[in-house]
């Protein structure tokens, strides 16, 4: 597809704009502020998604809340990556129906990974017909229209059809926080691992112009922002598709000459596409954090095959190497499934020893659940569930063991950390991450929100490290 045709005209967002204007008059009858819930699941960007939809609300006279009873429009923003995420979501939508019975006017939409699959589309139109509005990441920017229908026509709305995928820039954003911010610099996927839905309903990968990443992050480094993280499904694709062939290394350097004290973070690194000049680019940049999320999903070269990772356990080994080169202090964090179509025990533990080998900070693991329309589900999957538990179990025991006494060697230091946010804990009011990005509980009031201090870590365990102000 033509990329004139990817990056959205601005007419069609001024389209978009004055459905906005319409539903904000609609909403001002009320004679009371509108009231709309958001409830988000899934990755960070589903979570960037969530405060462009916001934006939108917002826009249109909208207040928020977290209570279904009290909300006017209630937005659900699903993700589709493992049946668990589903299951819960289809568990959340059916007990919806007792708020629309209390309230007929509620208007319920879906949107997000789930929506975007017919199938679950197909589930919602049959059997939740409380549900208004229906539509995918794709159709996202399309929100006002789409919601003028549902109050228009007095009809269920789905908009799910593939549409490739394309770049709504200057859509309106509500930032959750005034310290992190998230900025997605590509959207899709077109890796294909073969038991990923993603790039089914993200639709193909498409890149951010430079200047308009640049303009944002600037923007945020003036209003303060202290965390800037980029969000992409692979940010070591971007901007392959652009007119101005520029790669993420290429990026990460312009954005790092941005004058200003904040750190920038990004995921997901895909291993395929990472290499010795992003790794010395990275260390050569002040402003990038000392962080590598580098999934490698499984130990095991067959099954990284099976995968379609593009990558064997010795070549993943060696950009670890070369990460650790270039920056000795890097914080290293991955992605595992467990027990993939066909995966022995044996190979299961070429995993458990790869996690051994290269020894990282934290882990986010996962048994594999079939996704219906990938090549893995159709895969004979002999191991029974008991079984992948049994391996799984073992993982973690040794991640558990190993993030214990990284957290342990801690201990003594003095670290700087970015104080984020508050955790709810009388002993240790405050959370802050470290430039590597672990997380450490602190004492300290909550006027430190924000500010980057000095660190005492004092005590750890598996998850976190506890410290003292110095
Ligand atoms: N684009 C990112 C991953 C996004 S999904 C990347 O390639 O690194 C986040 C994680 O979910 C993946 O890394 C993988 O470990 C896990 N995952 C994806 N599909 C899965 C499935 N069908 N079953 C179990 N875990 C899955
Ligand atoms: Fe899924 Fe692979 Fe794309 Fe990541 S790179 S989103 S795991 S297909
Ligand atoms: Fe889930 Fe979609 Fe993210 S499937 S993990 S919300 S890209």
């Amino acid at each position: 597809m033509e990329r004139t045709q990817v990056v959205l005209p601005a007419g069609a967002i001024r389209r978009q704009e004055e459905f906005t204007r319409r539903l904000a008059a609609l909403h001002r009858q009320r004679g009371r502020q509108t009231l709309a819930m958001v409830d988000t699941y899934g990755c960070q960007q589903n979570v960037a998604d969530s405060q462009r939809l916001m934006g939108m609300l917002r826009e249109m006279g909208c207040g928020f809340t977290r209570d279904p009873y009290a909300a006017d429009i209630i937005v659900i923003n699903t993700c589709a990556i493992r049946e668990n995420a589903e299951k819960k979501v289809f568990g959340v939508v059916g007990q919806l129906v007792h708020a629309k019975e209390k309230n007929p006017d509620l208007v319920i939409c879906l949107c997000g990974c789930m929506a975007q699959q017919e199938a679950v589309a197909g589930r919602i139109k049959n059997s939740y017909r409380h549900v208004n509005l229906v539509f995918g990441p794709q159709a996202l920017w399309k929100f006002p229209e789409l919601l003028y229908g549902v109050y228009t026509d007095e009809k269920r709305v789905f908009s799910i059809a593939d549409e490739h995928g394309s770049i709504a820039e200057g859509l309106p954003v509500v930032r959750e926080s005034d310290v992190k911010a998230w900025v997605s610099i590509m959207y899709g996927c077109n890796n294909f691992c073969s038991y990923c839905i993603v790039p089914y309903v993200r639709g193909r990968e498409r890149s951010r112009e430079a200047s308009d990443i640049l303009a944002e992050v600037r923007e945020l480094v003036e209003a303060g922002y202290k965390e800037i993280t980029l969000l992409g499904q692979n940010v070591n694709s971007y901007g392959k598709d652009l007119d101005m062939p520029m790669d993420f290394a290429d990026l990460l350097k312009e954005i790092d000459r941005i004058p200003g004290d904040y750190l920038i973070r990004f995921m997901t690194s895909h291993p395929k596409d990472a290499g010795r000049k992003l790794f010395e680019t990275m260390a050569a940049c002040p402003h990038v954090a000392r962080q590598l999320h580098l999934p490698v999903q499984s130990g095991s070269s067959r099954v990284l095959q099976a995968m379609n990772r593009g990558y064997t356990r010795e070549q993943y080994l060696e950009k670890v190497r070369m990460a650790r080169e270039a920056m000795p202090d890097i914080v290293l964090t991955s992605d595992i499934i467990i027990g993939f179509p066909g995966e022995t025990e044996e190979e299961a533990m070429e995993t458990v020893s790869l996690i051994e080998e290269v020894r990282y900070d934290a882990l986010f693991t996962f048994i594999y659940s079939p996704r219906p329309g990938t090549p893995a589900a159709k895969l004979p999957d002999p191991a029974a569930r008991t079984e992948k538990q049994v391996w799984f179990d073992r993982l973690l025991d040794s991640q558990n063991r190993i993030s214990g006494e990284l957290h342990r060697a801690y201990i003594g230091k003095t670290v700087r950390v970015l104080v984020d946010g508050e955790n709810g804990d009388e002993a240790w009011p405050l959370s802050s991450r470290t430039h590597g990005g672990r997380l450490v509980h602190l004492k300290g009031d909550k006027t430190l929100i924000g500010q980057y201090a000095e660190a005492r870590i004092t005590d750890s365990n598996t998850w976190a490290l506890f410290g003292e102000l110095v």
